[in-house]
């Protein structure tokens, strides 16, 4: 696909002005909380996560708008995970998105704080959203499901309690990517379809997909750690093995890891074949997660 990075960086466009519109709406009290809660969101990422979004929307016959709040939500909810990520309780990370952590910024409190209320204004806006109807209750519950103890926060917890470890090992290390990484995924792509009331065989395909883009993604971030650098990464490298971390490259060592990812490219591959949707996109964003550098 070749205007594949001009197609993204446009639906990149699009969610950073639904953000910019969203934050243009609150100010935050006292002073500190405004700017160490736009601190995280405005320095940017790869927005991947709203873009697949945006993405799938199109996808499925519909568009940005109908799901802008959703994105706005997850990247909101990806974006307290990552403050919380750099904590010194957890992986003690001094950069993110090439820049200060939160915590260095605003300190240890006031980043917990900050994190917590990106999380918790996100929950207000799927509350907002789901007043639409029945199918955007749908989406939003999948958010927070996805996000949640049964999600995200439970691969957190796991990639934490394993650090070190010299017990656990591949299925512990699944049960971290599954949850800590690809849930997340699987929200970006299956929101859309929940949102216009797809049937089960169209969630489960788009979830699949997310599932598998997630475990490609993260083994990409766990090899990046070893072989990546900072000025392109925007975070330090190295310190997954500092911190002994149950990551892929250390129980499969990089050339299996590299295998593993093009395995998950190929399931990506072959559950999109199924999908009865033009979907290049999807797609191609495996192939550039595969080849990725930041
Ligand atoms: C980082 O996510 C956390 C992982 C799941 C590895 P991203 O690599 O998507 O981070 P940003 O949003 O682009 O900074
Ligand atoms: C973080 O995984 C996944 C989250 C849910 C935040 P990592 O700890 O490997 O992410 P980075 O390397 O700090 O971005
Ligand atoms: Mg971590
Ligand atoms: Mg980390
Ligand atoms: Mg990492």
């Amino acid at each position: 696909m070749e205007n594949f990075t001009q197609q993204y960086n446009a639906y990149k466009g699009i969610f950073e002005a639904a953000l910019s519109d969203y934050l243009s709406k609150i100010t935050l009290s006292p002073p500190v909380l405004q700017e160490s809660f736009r601190y995280s969101l405005q320095i940017g990422g790869k927005r991947l996560r709203p873009v697949l979004m945006f993405a799938c929307a199109r996808m499925l016959g519909g568009k940005e708008q109908d799901v802008a709040p959703f994105a706005v939500a997850l990247e909101m909810i990806h974006t307290y995970s990552l403050v919380h990520d750099d904590l010194p309780g957890m992986d003690n990370d001094d950069f993110r998105r090439g820049q200060p952590s939160n915590h260095k910024k605003f300190g240890v409190g006031q980043a917990i704080l900050a994190g917590d209320a990106l999380l918790n204004e996100a929950y207000a806006l799927c509350f907002q959203e789901s007043r639409r109807g029945r199918t955007y209750l749908n989406a939003a519950e999948q958010i927070c499901l996805n996000a949640g103890a049964r999600g995200m926060i439970a691969g957190q917890a796991a990639d934490l309690f394993y650090e070190g470890s010299e017990t656990a090992g591949k299925s512990e290390a699944e049960f971290i990517v599954r949850n800590k990484t690809a849930k997340m995924l699987v929200s970006a792509v299956t929101v859309p379809a929940y949102v216009y009331g797809m049937d089960e065989n169209i969630l489960s395909l788009l979830a699949e997909y997310g599932k598998n883009l997630g475990f490609l993604f993260q083994i990409t971030d766990d090899m990046l750690d070893v072989s990546g650098n900072f000025e392109k990464l925007g975070k330090t490298v190295g310190k997954d093995e500092r911190e002994n971390k149950l990551s892929y490259v250390r129980l499969y060592g990089m050339e299996e890891c590299r295998s593993m990812a093009e395995h998950y490219c190929g399931i990506c591959e072959k559950v999109l074949d199924a999908l009865p949707f033009e979907s290049d996109f999807f797609m191609e964003t495996a192939r550039s997660v595969l080849k990725r550098e930041y």
